[in-house]
């Protein structure tokens, strides 16, 4: 059995034939960057949103729940910095009329450059066999060295000019390092503009007194305007966290790559408030719970990273992403940021109401530094999509198998009589309804039992039972593993036991 490699078309069509995810209005020729969760779909997202509720709210003394609403005063936004500074770069090529985001087009410039610098690597290593030095070699290599020259300067000068939104020096920045348009291939480059990336709408019946209101951009700003209500009505004690998940919308100019970069997603998110000055404690300890939670349900070490920001947001004192090994490459999957007191302090100068905590233990009262964990929950399903799909060749026939961790699986079992006849359906959906009452159970007699395992595999349900004339003598059915396809025969009266020690934790 061997794994073949996988990019994200694959990805793509296997979601929508195995109701997963389809693109949004799609009878209506679809919506850009907008997609809807099918029937499997839905359940994996669900999962997931438990998993990460379970680890970061049910299982800890010190975080507790919050829903808050998408509309809130628009005067939140200004006090959070986004009406003034969630701002993306935006230029055009005159002549394909293509919109791009700038600092993309330079990211795409240095993993250009990163690529031919491992291809030099690549061919040295061929050249020198076992003796290779990868550190050596880029040391002394002229070429080497001169990719990895242009790409320490292109980083710096383009987070400089970004942090102080010089436009007219970035656009040079693209001119002199010759970036082109990807569609026409030309260099004819319109001016870099400020584009705010929140949705406005109104609220009111009526057009003239209606209010302008922004769809959030984040959920963290619901946790903090509710800071006070929370800490005193559950009691809670500094250090402790707010935890939200919900839809958070963003004018993406270039949505791409599937559920990667949406206009509407959803967030899971984690304001931890901590006493001043502790705060590089509490980021180090959320980094570690965070990769944690990640490995734990089965990502490898190669497919995560942390990625340190230099390039600070305006609220942040320190930030770092998790990076996830995409087919597409290493990108944001989770982002942990020290927020300082930026927020809490903004709400209290823009309401004139304080938001500060009386530390009974140190006699004083302070305005909370906040540790922020920061997930897309799209992003994870993605992720966990990305990890799972395989394709293995078995007896020279493909077979896909969707390897979701079984924790997160759409369909823990599914039951399955070996024939549609002889009392075999009856004697299956007796099975089935027992063990629905435990896990989240499918039954199908349709087609043969090899295509229904192949379905099954696709779908990624880990287990299948088959029932067949021997279970009506003897009241034993076989259980067969996704990932292994063995298959063992086990009574009916142990299987909630079996699955139960294989279907948790
Ligand atoms: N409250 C902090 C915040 O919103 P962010 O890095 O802008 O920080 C946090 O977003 C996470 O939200 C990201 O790590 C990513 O997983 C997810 N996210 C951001 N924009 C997204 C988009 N357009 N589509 C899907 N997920 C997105």
């Amino acid at each position: 059995m061997s794994k073949l490699s996988v990019d994200l078309k694959k990805i793509i069509s296997h979601s929508k034939e195995y109701g997963y995810i389809f693109p949004s209005s799609e009878i209506y020729d679809g919506l850009s960057a907008c997609y809807d969760y099918g029937p499997f779909g839905v359940e994996l997202k669900r999962n997931i949103k438990d998993y990460w509720w379970r680890s970061m709210v049910k299982s800890r003394l010190d975080v507790v729940g919050l829903d808050s609403s998408i509309f809130m005063h628009p005067g939140i936004w200004k006090a959070s910095g986004h009406v003034d500074a969630f701002n993306d770069p935006l230029i055009d090529n005159k002549d394909s009329k293509k919109r791009y985001r700038a600092d993309q087009l330079i990211e795409s410039y240095i993993e250009k450059l990163n690529s031919k610098i491992e291809k030099e690597v690549k061919k040295a290593h061929k050249r020198f066999g076992d003796k290779f030095d990868k550190d050596q070699f880029l040391q002394t290599s002229v070429r080497a060295q001169d990719y990895l020259n242009t790409i320490t300067k292109t980083t710096k000068l383009m987070n400089q000019y970004l942090i102080e939104e010089d436009y007219g020096s970035l656009k040079k920045l693209i001119e002199e390092i010759g970036i082109v348009c990807p569609v026409s291939g030309t260099k004819n480059w319109t001016d870099i503009r400020k584009f705010n990336l929140m949705f406005s709408t109104k609220i009111g019946s009526v057009a003239d007194q209606a209010t302008d209101l922004y769809l959030r951009p984040e959920t963290a700003q619901g946790i903090f305007v509710n800071f006070l209500n929370v800490q005193k009505t559950a009691r809670m004690k500094v250090p402790f966290g707010i935890a939200q998940i919900g839809k958070a919308f963003r004018n993406e100019i270039i949505a791409r790559q599937f559920i990667f970069r949406m206009r509407e997603f959803e967030q899971m998110e984690m304001q931890f408030f901590v006493r001043p000055g502790e705060e590089m404690k509490w980021f180090d300890y959320w980094k570690k719970e965070r990769i944690k939670w990640h490995k734990k349900i089965g990502f490898s070490e190669n497919v995560l990273k942390f990625h340190d920001h230099e390039n600070l947001a305006h609220y942040a004192n320190a930030a770092t992403d998790i990076e996830f090994k995409y087919p597409f490459g290493f990108k944001e999957l989770e982002g942990i940021h020290s927020r300082t007191d930026f927020d809490l302090r903004s709400h209290e100068k823009h309401t004139n109401k304080k938001l500060q905590y009386f530390d009974s233990e140190l006699g004083e009262s302070y305005t909370p530094y906040v540790i922020e964990t920061s997930i897309g929950l799209d992003r994870m399903f993605l992720a966990v999509l990305c990890q799972s799909y395989t394709e293995e060749l078995v007896k020279e026939n493909t077979r896909i198998v969707l390897k979701i961790p079984p924790i997160l699986a759409p369909i823990k079992v599914a039951i399955l009589p070996l024939l549609k006849k002889d009392n075999l359906p009856e004697k299956s959906k007796d099975i089935y309804n027992k063990l629905n009452n435990f896990f989240s159970c499918y039954y199908e007699e349709k087609d043969s039992i090899g295509k229904r395992y192949r379905r099954q595999d696709a779908l990624g349900t880990p287990f299948c039972v088959t029932v067949d004339h021997e279970t009506l003598d003897n009241n034993s059915v076989t259980l067969r593993n996704r990932d292994t396809m063995d298959q063992v025969r086990i009574s009916i009266d142990d299987l909630i036991i079996q699955l139960n020690n294989k279907l948790s934790f």
